[in-house]
This record gives C-alpha cells, sequence and structure tokens, in this order.
C-alpha cells in the first residue's frame, strides 16, 4: 500500500503567549491510499483545526505534514490555489454549489481553472457522473434538482479531478438522516469503487461507522484508533459507542 498522507508532530496553537489555545498539541499519524478515515472527537478537540492544516487553509505551529511525499508546510502563498485545485477534493456542509453554473459546469470547474482541455473535461465530467447517476441533470442548474443530486453532484466535483485526498469536515452536519444516510452511501461508493482516499470529520458516530478506520481526538491529541476489518457498520458503530464511554461522557454520539 502506497502512503498518500504522513503528519509528524502537529501542534497548532492560537492567540499569543498569556493567552495561548493550544487547539492541536501533538498528532502524528499517516494514510495508505485508499482509506476512508474518520476523524472524531467532542467540540473543540481540534478536528477542523486538523484538517484546515492539512487542506492548507490554516498553517500549523510546528511539524510537517507530507501529500504523497511533498511537505504543504512549505508551499509558497501563491502556490497554494492551485495546489488545492490540483491535489485535492472537498465536500462541504452546504455542498457549496455555484448557482449561475450548471452541474456539469460546477462539476468541471476545477479542470476549467486548471486550463485541461475542453474535450478531456467533457469526458471526464461524463464519466464521473455516470457512475454517480446524475447524467441526465448535467445541464441543469442547482435550483432545478433534488436534494440529493445536490449532494452528489458536489461528490462528483470532488472527485473528478483525481485528488490524491479528499476532504469532508462534518459533511452530515446539516441534514436529517435519510439525507444523510444518502451522502454517506455516495461517499462510500467514491471510496469503495473509485479508491479515494477520504478523510471525514465528523462528531456523529452513525456518520463515522461508514468510515474504514477512526481517529479519535482529545484535546488536541489522538486518544485512540479503531479499524472496521470485516465487521459490519452495525458492529462498528457499537464499538465506535465503546470508545466514546471510555473517552468519557461523550453526549452527541446519537445515531
Ligand atoms: N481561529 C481560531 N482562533 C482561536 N481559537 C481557535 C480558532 N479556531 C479554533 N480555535 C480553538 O481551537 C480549539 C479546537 O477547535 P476546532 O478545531 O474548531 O474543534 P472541533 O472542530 O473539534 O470542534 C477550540 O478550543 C477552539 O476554540
Ligand atoms: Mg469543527
Amino acid at each position: 500500500m502506497r502512503e498518500i498522507l504522513r503528519l509528524e508532530h502537529i501542534q497548532k496553537y492560537y492567540g499569543n503567549v498569556g493567552n495561548i489555545t493550544k487547539a492541536i498539541r501533538d498528532i502524528s499519524f499517516s494514510v495508505e491510499e485508499g482509506e476512508f478515515t474518520g476523524i472524531m472527537g467532542a467540540s473543540g478537540s481540534g478536528k477542523t483545526t486538523l484538517l484546515n492544516c492539512i487542506s492548507t487553509i490554516d498553517t500549523v505551529s510546528a511539524g510537517q505534514i507530507y501529500l504523497d511525499g511533498q511537505d504543504v508546510t512549505e508551499i509558497s502563498e501563491k502556490d497554494i490555489a492551485r495546489f488545492r485545485r490540483e491535489n485535492l477534493g472537498f465536500i462541504f456542509q452546504d455542498f457549496n454549489l455555484l448557482d449561475t453554473l450548471t452541474v456539469s459546469e460546477n462539476i468541471a470547474l476545477a479542470l476549467t481553472i486548471n486550463k485541461v482541455p475542453a474535450g478531456e473535461i467533457d469526458a471526464r465530467v461524463s464519466e464521473i457522473a455516470r457512475k454517480l447517476d446524475i447524467l441526465s441533470v448535467l445541464d441543469k442548474y442547482p435550483y432545478q434538482i433534488s436534494g440529493g443530486q445536490k449532494q452528489r453532484c458536489a461528490c462528483a466535483r470532488a472527485v473528478v479531478n483525481h485528488p490524491k485526498l479528499i476532504l469532508a469536515d462534518e459533511p452530515t452536519g446539516a441534514l436529517d438522516s435519510h439525507s444523510s444516510r444518502m451522502l454517506l452511501g455516495t461517499i462510500s461508493g467514491l471510496n469503495e469503487q473509485m479508491n479515494a482516499t477520504i478523510l471525514m470529520v465528523t462528531h456523529d458516530a452513525f456518520s463515522a461507522s461508514y468510515a474504514r478506520r477512526i481517529l479519535f481526538l482529545r484535546d488536541g491529541e489522538i486518544f485512540t484508533e479503531i479499524r472496521r476489518g470485516n465487521e459490519s457498520r452495525r458492529v462498528f458503530f457499537d464499538k465506535i459507542l465503546d470508545v466514546l464511554t471510555m473517552m468519557g461522557g461523550s453526549t452527541d454520539a446519537v445515531s
């Protein structure tokens, strides 16, 4: 297996002397190609900070983050936008589809900006749209399609560029349980059928149970890690609840 992501002793402090928040105290882990990793932890445990440091939206206070061998903490400001477009996919909580673009144009955006030839863009968009069953709505605008189609459009956009890593911060945070299940099914599909490498932050045990491996954060450190192995999602879900109980009184782990 090929290592895609490696974090070495990441620290992230906010504020200044006398008033410091240690959002990340010391975190190290690595992710292999094709892994679907969940990051869990109570509110304030550092999940979003961790994801933002990996995605270069935030900067670390100390430590190294390697994406496919490249130290992302060293990328200069002028190269950052391109680095993200070429290497990362994002699934946002509100999907972030642009209302003035068609579904097809939304999916193709990063490719268009990266000046991929038009013929190749069309081929790639069609291929991913077919896999995610949104071929029939490619020429529609976001307001003309269903919630489930919007989700799949957002997932198509995240994966169309064959990113090295897909990042999602609480993607189901604003969804009802039916919509959450649909989105989690689609995200699992990106992982299982397209071998996408996914890092998904969630404070919710049900959402986390779709991942194959979970890192549990507490106070800016990794408390423990578990893997699903060959177990069912149901059994994994119960294990997640056990860990949360062991970590002490997480009350927001409802399914
Ligand atoms: N921009 C910021 N400035 C100051 N403190 C912050 C900032 N972002 C996060 N924090 C603090 O860092 C800690 C971790 O926050 P966060 O990563 O958002 O946690 P989570 O996503 O797990 O809820 C919290 O104590 C939070 O208040
Ligand atoms: Mg957060």
